[in-house]
Formats: structure tokens, C-alpha cells, sequence
């Protein structure tokens, strides 16, 4: 069985930030999120990852195994540390893997573990992922002699020829584990940075006659280290690009995945077509043949079929089906629609079960309530659900009118089939089928 460690304890201070380098996000995820999903994806479940203090206090989120190095003093001295941890595996390999490297692909990780396998006896006893890349670049340099790589050159210790060169250490090697345990107690930390760098097990192992494989990436954006957040905004497109194309494989229509914000583990139907400026966020649920956009945000929602989201916020709150949203509406805090309801321009609905066909068409907010099947809420409908101290419920039954401009001070309770008139100021409950008017609302006269 092949370990992992994930080095992830760096200062990253060209982050300029309080938090940890590999907390910052894209498309809604830790950066070390992606990197510990691609090493499970490719089959790999026992993972170390060395965290500094800052990570140490929050690597709990992500359900893994981590060790401090209390003091950064090199990838080397990282990985050190972290075998120090592991229990010595006769015959073991160990995958080392930064976590600023969010692009990252499972193939990738397969590739490397898969390269150490001896072909014809030619047994290597570690494998590196290089790419080739346009320069400036600070990554390392892979020195070859032929075809074989002879040393690994931080940019900082390199000469003006060595950084001419443009095949670049990934970052992420395979070794074979009691090769490793050897070599990181050989390193020294003679160079520019005063670092033990892990880099430097290349030179060892060839120099001592073993063989150390290159495995060639194909797209260097797949082994980007983030350093500072030009290179984290850059990150972010290619992958929310990469989330785009898979849900316009699966069936949606995406009009333009540059301003469509998507995260992972979203289930969108097919048929559904998001329009511009819209983002769907954290594990959302879009059903088939829907419209979201343009300018709209989801999160935490979870949308029937042929939902129309228009210019609109939808946050917690779930949506039945053949529902219209907006535009202009928001949406929060456990709110349910049910099937066949609109929800119109200009309209707030805080944490409100809205059976089916109930209509809030203009400019209303509905707040802590629920409305029954088949009511129509008139424009400019208002729920004082606040009385400063605490907030209030509103029950409206089946098939009620409620008359524009209504306000229903709540708690209060309007039985089925009654009615308010314009401008009502409802304080006391309304009896079923009864209607009322006025300031304070009175019962008018029977028809
Ligand atoms: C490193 C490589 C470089 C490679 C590049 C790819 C070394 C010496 N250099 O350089 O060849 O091209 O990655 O991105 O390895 N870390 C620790 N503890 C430490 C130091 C670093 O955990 O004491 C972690 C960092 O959090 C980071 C990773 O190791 O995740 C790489 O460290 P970083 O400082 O970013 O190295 P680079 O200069 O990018
Ligand atoms: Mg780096």
C-alpha cells in the first residue's frame, strides 16, 4: 500500500495573509481540499499531512492525519519529520505531494505510483513529475545528463544557464520508502535559502548509482503551486473552467462558463441552461430543464424541475417544481416553496413554507410564515414578524386574499378562504372565510 504525505506547513508569506496558505480557497474549497481528493481518487487513503500552527488548528475539518513541524526549515526537513511519525513499512512507498497544488489530477498521482513499478529490471527507486513550463519561473530546475535527471536546482541557487532551462520540478515525487528514510537524513541545508530541501534526494540517490525516473506532466497548470493570489486567481478560473465542462457534458447548457461560478459536488439536471453572472455554491441542487440566471446566486439550495431562478437569491432554502423566482427575489433561511408557486419582483421570503400555487407576486416580505395552497399574497404584502425582541409566526391558510399593502402583525393566524382588503393592518386572527379591512383590520359586512 502506497502512504502519502502532504506538505502543507510552509510560511507561504507570499500570500501576505494571517491565515495558512493551503486554507485559501477556489471555487469554494481549501486548496488542500482538491489535493486530498485527488490522492483518495487515485486510490490512496493513508495520508499524512504536515501542518504548521495556524493549519494545526483547523486541519480537523478535513478528516485526516496530520504532524506538526513546529519550525519550516525546508521540504526536506518536512518530510523528515513526517516519516518520523509513520511506522516503517518493509517494502513500503511513500508519495510526497505538496498542498498548495490544487489543479492537481488523480491520473497524475496514479502516474507517478505506477512509474516506480520496475520494467526489465530497470528498478527506480524514486519518480518525479516534471513539466515543461514558459519562463520566468520559480520553480526548480531538472538538470539532465541525457536522458537521465541528474539534480533538481532551486531557482535560487541556480546559475544564468541552469534557469534557461525549462523542464521544471512538479513537486510531487513516489519514493520507495526505506530509500527515502535514508536519504533525508543525508541532506544538508548548504544553499541560498539555508533550507534541507527535498530536491536534493535526486542528486543523492543518482549519485550513489540508483535510478530516478521522470514522469513528464502534460499541462504545467495541472502542477501549479500557488505562491501569492495572482497565481490563486488563476487557479481558480482553470478550475472553475473545469467544472463548466463537466456539466456541459453531463447535459447543461452553461451560455458562458467565464462568468458562471461553480464549485464542486453540485448536482445540476440536464437540460437546465444558466445564464450569465451566476453563481451556484456549496452542494446545491438544480433539478432538469430549470433556468438560473442570469445574475443569480444559489447556495445551499435545492431546486425541483423547471425552476426559473432569475436575477435572484436562493440561500438554505429548498424550491419544488415548476416554479418562478424572481427577478429580484431572495430567498433565505430554510425557506420551502412548494410546486407551482411564483414568487415575484422585489420579494423577501425568510425562513416560510409557501404551499403549492401560492403567489407573492410585488414587492413583499414574508417572514417566519406559513401560506397555505392556492393564496395570493398582494403586492406589497408585509409580515411584521419583529416585535424587538423576538420574532413571530404567521399562519395563512388555503386560498386566501390577501390584499396589496397588508400588513399581518404577527403572531397572528388568517383561517382559510378569508380575505384582507388594500391596506389592511391586521393585528387580530382572521376567522376562515371572513373578511376584513382597515387600520386596525375589522370585519366588513357579509356579501
Ligand atoms: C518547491 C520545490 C521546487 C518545486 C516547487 C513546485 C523544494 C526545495 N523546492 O519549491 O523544486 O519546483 O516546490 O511547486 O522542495 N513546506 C513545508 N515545510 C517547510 C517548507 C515547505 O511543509 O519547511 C511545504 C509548503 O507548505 C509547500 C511545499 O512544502 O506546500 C513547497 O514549499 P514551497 O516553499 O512552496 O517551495 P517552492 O519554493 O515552491
Ligand atoms: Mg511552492
Amino acid at each position: 500500500m502506497t502512504r502519502a504525505i502532504v506538505l502543507a506547513a510552509g510560511k507561504g508569506t507570499r500570500m501576505k495573509s494571517v491565515r495558512s496558505k493551503v486554507l485559501h480557497e477556489i471555487c469554494g474549497r481549501p486548496m488542500l481540499w482538491y489535493v486530498l481528493r485527488a490522492l483518495r481518487r487515485a486510490g490512496i487513503s493513508e495520508i499524512l499531512v504536515v501542518v504548521n500552527e495556524e493549519l494545526q488548528a483547523e486541519i480537523v475539518r478535513f478528516d485526516v492525519e496530520s504532524v506538526l513541524q513546529s519550525e519550516q526549515l525546508g521540504t526536506g526537513h518536512a518530510v523528515r519529520v513526517a516519516l518520523e511519525r509513520l511506522e516503517p513499512r518493509a517494502g513500503g512507498r511513500v508519495v510526497v505531494a505538496c498542498g498548495d497544488m490544487p489543479l492537481v489530477t488523480e491520473e497524475i498521482f496514479r502516474g507517478i505510483v505506477g512509474s516506480l513499478d520496475a520494467r526489465d529490471g530497470d528498478e527506480a527507486i524514486m519518480s518525479l513529475v516534471t513539466v515543461k513550463m514558459p519562463l520566468p519561473s520559480y520553480f526548480g530546475r531538472i538538470v539532465r545528463r541525457g536522458a537521465t535527471v541528474e539534480r533538481i536546482v532551486e531557482v535560487s541557487d541556480a546559475t544564468p544557464a541552469q534557469l534557461e532551462i525549462d523542464e521544471m520540478n512538479a513537486g510531487i515525487y513516489a519514493f520507495d520508502e526505506a530509500a527515502l528514510r535514508d536519504a533525508v537524513t543525508r541532506l544538508r541545508n548548504e544553499n541560498a535559502q539555508s533550507e534541507y530541501y527535498l530536491t536534493d534526494t535526486v542528486a543523492y540517490f543518482v549519485d550513489a548509482g540508483k535510478r530516478v525516473r521522470p514522469v513528464l506532466a502534460g499541462d504545467h497548470l495541472h502542477v501549479l503551486g500557488i505562491n501569492d493570489r495572482v497565481e490563486l486567481a488563476r487557479a481558480r478560473k482553470e478550475m472553475n473552467a473545469r467544472l463548466c465542462a463537466q456539466h456541459m457534458r453531463d447535459g447543461v447548457t452553461i451560455v458562458d462558463p467565464d462568468t458562471t461560478y461553480l464549485e464542486p459536488e453540485l448536482e445540476i439536471g440536464t437540460d437546465t441552461v444558466v445564464y450569465p453572472n451566476t453563481t451556484i455554491a456549496r452542494l446545491s441542487k438544480v433539478g432538469t430543464a430549470c433556468v438560473i440566471g442570469p445574475n443569480s446566486r444559489l447556495s445551499l439550495a435545492v431546486l425541483g424541475d423547471r425552476v426559473a431562478v432569475r436575477e435572484s437569491v436562493v440561500i438554505n432554502s429548498t424550491i419544488g417544481s415548476d416554479v418562478n423566482v424572481g427577478p429580484f427575489a431572495h430567498l433565505r433561511d430554510e425557506t420551502h416553496v412548494s410546486d407551482r408557486a411564483h414568487i415575484g419582483n422585489f420579494v423577501e421570503i425568510k425562513k416560510s413554507k409557501l404551499a403549492r400555487r401560492v403567489k407573492v407576486s410585488h414587492l413583499s416580505y414574508v417572514g417566519d410564515a406559513t401560506i397555505g395552497e392556492g393564496t395570493n399574497v398582494g403586492a406589497g404584502t408585509i409580515t411584521c414578524n419583529f416585535d424587538g425582541v423576538k420574532k413571530n409566526q404567521t399562519i395563512v391558510g388555503r386560498d386566501v386574499s390577501i390584499g396589496s399593502n397588508t400588513s399581518l402583525v404577527a403572531p397572528v393566524e388568517i383561517g382559510d378562504g378569508a380575505l384582507t382588503g388594500a391596506g389592511s393592518v391586521v393585528t387580530k386572527d382572521v376567522p376562515p372565510g371572513e373578511r376584513v379591512a382597515g387600520n386596525p383590520a375589522r370585519p366588513l359586512p357579509k356579501k
